[in-house]
């Protein structure tokens, strides 16, 4: 079983900094912060609308997870703006999402079939400018495939309606899109593509994600700096850290 890396996404930091159009707190100090606390890197998406992160945080960002060693993951929606960003940072990591003005948080996996003509370009200059590519991606085999296909090294599997059917009480539905989460998993892998998961975990659907023996990253970001108002971020962080460990130990016993 691979290695699970966790990647903190530090965006809701800047919610919080720009609710008071205040200078903190600072992206950058949680960065450093999660990683002293084990997060394997850093991840932060840079909205059209920059409603969080700021370009001048991704400036911060990138020097900083250069200096540490660490991967920083820029998501970004596929447009010409962010492209000329991301090429001009060439982020160890680069996720591809599709992005909608008027959503609160990123609510489904970028259709890779429907969008392959305007895709298909930015994963070739990410790719040639040295970052690894990923596509967000519900798990659909259609998208799976499509995302080989199109030369992304990785998918990341959007587990946003599996949390929120899991936190609705809903135990069949959740089960259900558990289940397609591992087929889709276990798909990826055989094709070759690395595979990433993400969106809405907390502590209670961290296990049965991190127990698929596929996965090699979680990006976990909203649930954690909430739980750091209450406990910190570092005791967020280690605690998740050690519940992917132990689901990981499990899953291979
Ligand atoms: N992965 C991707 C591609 C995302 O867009 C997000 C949300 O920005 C996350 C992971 C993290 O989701 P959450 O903040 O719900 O943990």
């Amino acid at each position: 079983m691979n290695n699970l890396r966790l990647g903190v996404n530090i965006d809701h930091v800047a919610t919080i900094r720009n609710a008071r159009g205040a200078s903190y707190p600072e992206p950058a100090r949680a960065a450093e912060l999660a990683l002293a606390a084990g997060a394997d890197g850093i991840t932060a998406h840079l909205r059209e609308d920059r409603r969080h992160i700021s370009d001048a945080d991704i400036e911060v960002l990138a020097a900083l997870c250069l200096k540490r060693g660490k991967p920083l993951n820029f998501e970004m929606a596929v447009t010409d703006e962010m492209l000329g960003i991301a090429l001009s940072h060439r982020p160890r990591a680069a996720c591809l999402v599709p992005e909608r003005r008027e959503e609160v948080t990123t609510e489904g996996g970028l259709n890779i079939v429907a969008g392959h003509n305007h895709i298909a370009p930015a994963v070739q200059k990410l790719r040639d400018a040295g970052s690894r590519v990923s596509l967000f991606i519900d798990a659909d085999p259609v998208q799976i495939r499509a995302s080989a296909e199109i030369g992304a090294q990785v998918v990341e599997l959007h587990t946003g309606a599996y949390c929120d059917a899991f936190r609705a009480g809903e135990a069949d539905r959740a089960e259900a899109i558990l289940a397609r989460l591992r087929d889709g998993a276990a798909l990826a892998g055989q094709l070759g593509l690395e595979v990433h998961a993400g969106h809405g975990i907390d502590y209670a659907t961290v296990t049965p994600i991190a127990a698929i023996p596929e996965l090699a990253e979680l990006n976990i970001g909203h649930f954690l700096i909430g739980e750091a108002i209450f406990i910190g971020l570092t005791g967020a962080i280690q605690r998740m850290r050690a519940l992917m460990d132990a689901a990981r130990t499990e899953a291979a016993a």
